[in-house]
């Protein structure tokens, strides 16, 4: 993202010290700023793709319960959901064309995406707050096996939100439509999980996730790509241009 100037400083009160005697600015103030900055940062990456929004809302919704279901601490839950939130904002440099892209893509497109949590870790290291999410960003698509990217870490290798974000991540894919195929629904996505169980996932965080599909019912509360109308909008109108706008979770 040439020219963001959202860094650390930028989050600071006027003076640039978190001294709540000098600034007035109380610990819940930060953390307030915090999030607003997340939610800004949210809408940056919705009014380029709606899709990507809505795919990281729900990817952070799933994580949370995931979280909790293995008894994880409230501070360790809420970083793991603003992990989802932002988990794809890396994103943000992968040109439309290829995020949208129908069909497979070549290996130059492929090595591109790849290039998203390394991307996202890079702009979530500048940013104070942000720091304790942004190696389990940097971590979501690396896989038990050690297939996965950027790093090809395997087991304890893995940081456990890293885990966390990888099957809620997946799962959500699986649930929502792609340009490259049709929603696959969440019986699908559940058989894939627990048939890479051990291999591709974590056993703890798969069996979370089956408990809270299966068990507590879990459902997802956003829509995926109706965040906001006026983005399905033009996405919409760009469809029918003979654009594509859409995200592929890959
Ligand atoms: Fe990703």
């Amino acid at each position: 993202m040439n020219g963001c100037s959202m860094t650390a400083d930028s989050l600071r009160p006027v003076g640039g010290k978190r001294n709540e005697g000098q600034t007035g600015q109380s610990g819940h103030d930060f953390r307030k700023m915090f999030e607003e900055a997340i939610r800004v940062i949210t809408l940056m990456v919705e009014m380029r793709d709606c899709h990507t929004a809505g795919h990281q809302q729900r990817v952070a919704q799933l994580a949370a319960a995931l979280g909790e279901e293995l008894g994880l601490s409230n501070d360790r839950i809420s970083r793991i959901h603003m992990a989802g939130l932002l988990h794809d904002i890396g994103k943000i440099v992968v040109p439309i064309e290829i995020l949208g892209k129908p069909g497979r893509l070549n290996e130059i497109e492929s090595a591109i995406i790849r290039t998203h949590p390394r991307v996202g870790y890079e702009m979530l290291i500048q940013i104070d707050f942000a720091a304790p999410i942004a190696d389990p960003v940097l971590q979501h698509h690396e896989r038990l096996d050690g297939s996965g990217y950027p790093a090809g870490l395997g087991g304890e290798e893995i940081l456990p939100e890293a885990k966390i974000l990888g099957v809620a991540d997946v799962v959500e894919a699986m649930c929502s439509h792609r340009p490259y195929r049709p929603a696959l629904g969440v019986d699908r996505a559940l058989m894939e999980i627990e048939a890479q169980k051990g291999i591709l996932y974590d056993n703890d965080v798969v069996d979370a996730c089956l408990t809270a599909f299966r068990d507590r019912g879990f459902t997802f509360q956003a829509q995926p790509g109706m965040i906001r109308p006026q983005a399905e909008e033009r996405l919409l109108a760009s469809a029918k241009s003979g654009t594509t706008a859409h995200i592929a979770a890959r």
